[in-house]
């Protein structure tokens, strides 16, 4: 099978969160399997770019109303990341260090729509699929239906992936313009909520939706932003399918970022050097259990009541406990987790930024992860945190509650059911408990590190929806 995903993020080209992960990791399980894959994303200024040699494959020029911005294809040259990787180069909008957050970045992914688009038309085949993710690609499937220039991938099946429903991408109809020609009989199909969503127009336009856990599905039929309806009207093509992980990158025996691997086998002693270091490295208290807590620094993540909850963890549990947060985000939630430093000082800490090599530090060197949600679409770092004997400490949403399961009913993790607080603190002295029992501590990590989250089988859903839009054709 031919299959296109098209993206904004892909580890380890261009990485701000889990996307990037599914989208470096599925695409190479699939080729694996005998697939022939390609993946598009933007050409930005980032490490991997400057490191990695490219080929030019096409160019041409995008017109985004009166702007005319030229792009070229460029293709990684060595297919070492284990699938063909596509960069679309417009140095107008993409010549920048980070992925999102400028003020042109409708500008910026409606252009990289159209470019990817072009050269996908201006190739002789088309692919079996093509598979969008989140709504940065949401207006592909629309413009494959309905824009003139594109009619001959008209028939060509498109899947959108939603990795986080809560971003849309809505802008206002004054930038209808941008879009390339097409009939205005139309126009209807990208309105929701007076504004053109771009989520929304791939939620209706593509052939199958999928989210990446089972219960996001569900929820989303009640809380999604707005599109609550829309998900509703389209249930008879959508299809939760839970993340894998790459476990190849995320092994806890063969990982180059640790000094010392550990296997299953040796995970006691693994485990314990790698607290050591880790303590060492934060000036925490090895001797006790380490609570982490890893990722972007928001309210949808739970982390806005992180300050609050690890105040009250550490104040009853002051020089029983540690607590390490790793992430980036919110300003005044890294302030106020900053503010606890002096408070706490040799059993709390934090690296406020992103640091891909320091989680997988942490990961091996924990003993809790903490991920208090909100939302969780699927979450990868507590599949990622059971890989490495490091047990998750999980609110019941989403993709949390499809993976996490308390170790009260046999489980392999602790769950809590309201992101607040008193939760959140709760659990925390259930896993302080728990780590006095160092039998049943053992039991539950070894449950963790035994459970297979590989794309290996996952992929294998992907292509059965694959298959099941392309009989539709
Ligand atoms: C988004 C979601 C996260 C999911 C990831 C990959 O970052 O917030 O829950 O695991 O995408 O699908």
């Amino acid at each position: 099978m031919e299959i296109f995903h098209i993206s904004a993020e892909c580890y380890p080209v261009a990485k701000v969160g889990g996307l990037a992960d599914v989208v470096g990791a599925l695409p190479k399980y699939q080729s694996n399997a005998g697939h022939r894959v390609r993946v598009i994303i933007p050409c930005y200024e980032t490490k991997f770019k400057k490191e990695n040699e490219f080929e030019c494959v096409h160019w041409g020029e995008v017109k985004l109303g009166n702007f005319n911005f030229p792009f070229s294809v460029l293709k990684e040259k060595t297919d070492k990341l284990g699938f063909e990787l596509y960069l679309i180069a417009i140095s107008d909008l993409f010549d920048r260090n980070e992925v999102y957050g400028y003020q042109d970045d409708i500008e910026r992914f409606v252009s990289f729509q159209i470019a990817a688009l072009d050269w996908i038309i201006g190739r002789e085949d088309n692919p079996d699929v093509i598979n969008c993710h989140d709504h940065h690609t949401g207006l592909i499937p629309f413009m494959m239906l309905y824009c003139n220039k594109f009619r001959r991938l008209k028939n060509v099946p498109s899947m959108i992936t939603i990795h986080n429903g809560l971003y849309q991408g809505q802008f206002g109809f004054d930038k209808l313009y941008y879009l390339p020609e097409f009939d205005l009989a139309n126009v209807k199909v990208l309105e929701w909520d007076n504004c053109i969503n771009s989520l929304a127009v791939a939620i209706k336009c593509a052939w199958a939706v999928t989210t990446v856990s089972p219960s996001y599905l569900n929820e989303i039929n009640y809380s999604s932003n707005g599109l609550e309806s829309l998900f509703n009207m389209v249930r008879y093509k959508s299809k939760g399918i839970l993340n894998g992980i790459d476990i190849e990158v995320w092994d806890p025996a063969n990982d180059q970022m640790l000094k010392k691997g550990y296997s299953i086998k040796n995970f006691e002693k693994g485990k314990q050097e790698n607290k050591e270091k880790l303590c060492k490295l934060f000036d925490l208290d090895p001797t006790k259990p380490l609570f982490s807590f890893i990722g972007r620094l928001l309210e949808e993540k739970g982390a806005d009541l992180l300050p609050q909850a690890a105040a009250l963890a550490l104040s009853e549990n002051y020089k029983q406990i540690n607590i390490l947060i790793l992430g980036s985000g919110n300003t005044p939630i890294e302030n106020q987790l900053n503010s606890l430093l002096q408070d706490y000082k040799g059993n709390y800490n934090t690296f406020i930024g992103y640091n891909e090599e320091l989680a997988h530090v942490i990961y091996a060197g924990s003993d809790f992860l903490l991920m208090p949600s909100r939302v969780e679409p699927c979450g990868l770092n507590q599949m990622y945190s059971l890989r490495y004997g490091t047990i998750p400490i999980v609110r019941r949403t989403g993709g949390l509650k499809d993976t996490v399961f308390d170790f009260g009913d046999d489980g392999n993790g602790i769950c809590h059911d309201q992101a607040s607080v008193g939760d959140i603190c709760y659990s925390i002295q259930r896993a302080t408990k728990l780590y006095d029992d160092k039998k049943l501590l053992s039991t539950i990590r070894i449950k963790g590190m035994k459970t297979d989250h590989s794309w290996e089988h996952v992929c294998q859903e992907y292509i059965e929806m694959y298959k099941l839009i392309i009989n539709k054709k």
